[in-house]
């Protein structure tokens, strides 16, 4: 199996999307899609009812854990209001994400690592072959447990980022925990038996990430479809900028803009933790040719140490088990080939 390699930073300048966005060339063709892509539709009586969870009524609601319940089964994903955190935090969070992504390119670089894919600032890598490439920039960084943290990466410009970067991922550490205790409710099981599976130090890696405005919103994809190599993802997206879709039997549906709520998703790390229980949700992100998008994505996944498989409770007669069990190290090596080539590593691991 093929071992990813990041992209040495004297050339990475030259790969930027940000810096090609800037040229205003034409836009070089590993990034088209010839094809185009499906459209997708919008469903917001949806978003605004079934796939809406209110994070303040999860801990005394039986119909709040049904409906969390359901919108994991049939979605593996959701809308969340109410999480604790206020909704001008979030917004001055993508603020100064965006002011990052406007400083000079030397700065930046500054946060680029040389040898570690999962770190720093740069955009993703890519395999031997002729895969089509994501149009979007990011800044990789370990946020959660603190121990992990590689400071060497996070920007001192803005001022404020760091401060705002530790607090944002203090205040998402507790919710994360939170719904894990929610999910297991909601499923009739010991309310700590997914935290036991994550580890109490499960990492959260940071993702901020850029996606520049593209002359060729028709046939280039912010990210191409695919599903989360994690157990849950926290996405903060930028307000009144479409971009996140999610798929369906089938079909695309646009994920809308409601204030003060996160976007959580599934992994497949979470689909194989619940033994098929929960779906990793596919998904993609389209650009647009007037405004440049930012997000704020956080991956959750099991300790380092923990071996990955279906929780005991959710395997027997009636659910026998679907996935195999494996090390996290083995996985992201899995994952991130598949994610170039727009497989799905969790078909892959079907028994
Ligand atoms: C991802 C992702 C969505 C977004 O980084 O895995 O799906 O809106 N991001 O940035
Ligand atoms: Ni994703």
């Amino acid at each position: 199996m093929a071992e990813p390699v990041p992209i040495p930073k004297q050339e990475l300048a030259s790969k930027l999307v940000q810096e090609i966005a800037k040229k205003g060339d034409e836009i070089p063709e590993k990034y088209l899609h010839k094809n185009g892509f499906p459209e997708a539709i919008e469903a917001p009586d949806l978003w605004r009812n079934n796939l809406l969870i209110d994070f303040s009524l999860l801990s005394s609601s039986a119909s709040e854990l049904e409906k969390l319940r359901s919108a994991l089964s049939e979605w593996g994903c959701f809308q969340v209001i109410n999480h604790g955190i206020e909704s001008s935090f979030l917004e001055e969070l993508i603020e100064v994400s965006k002011q990052f992504f406007a400083l000079p390119l030397e700065e930046k670089l500054k946060c680029s690592a040389a040898d570690d894919i999962f770190q720093g600032y740069g955009n993703d890598m890519v395999y031997a072959g002729d895969q089509t490439v994501n149009w979007n920039d990011r800044l990789f960084l370990t946020l959660y447990p603190d121990d992990k943290r590689q400071l060497q990466f996070w920007p001192t410009k803005p001022d404020k980022f760091r401060g705002m970067i530790d607090e944002y991922s203090k205040k998402l550490a507790t919710i994360v925990e939170a719904i894990y205790k929610a999910m297991a409710r909601s499923l009739n099981l010991d309310e700590d038996c997914f935290l036991k599976h994550q580890g109490k130090r499960g990492p959260i890696t940071g993702r901020f990430s850029l996606y520049p405005r593209c002359p060729c919103p028709e046939s280039v994809l912010g990210v191409k479809p695919h599903s989360d190599g994690t157990t849950m993802t926290f996405l903060l997206p930028e307000k009144e900028v479409d971009g996140l879709q999610v798929l369906k039997d089938d079909c695309w549906y646009k994920v809308p803009d409601i204030p003060g709520a996160l976007f959580v998703n599934f992994g497949d790390l979470g689909e194989v933790m619940t033994n098929g229980e929960f779906k990793s949700v596919m998904h993609r992100v389209v650009t647009n040719a007037a405004k440049d998008r930012i997000s704020v994505a956080a991956f959750c996944t099991p300790a380092d140490e923990k071996e990955i498989g279906a929780v005991s409770e959710l395997v027997g007669i009636h659910q026998p088990q679907m996935y195999k069990r494996f090390n996290i190290h083995d996985f992201r090596r899995m994952f991130f080939e598949s994610y170039a080539q727009g497989r799905r590593t969790i078909d892959a691991l079907k028994l």
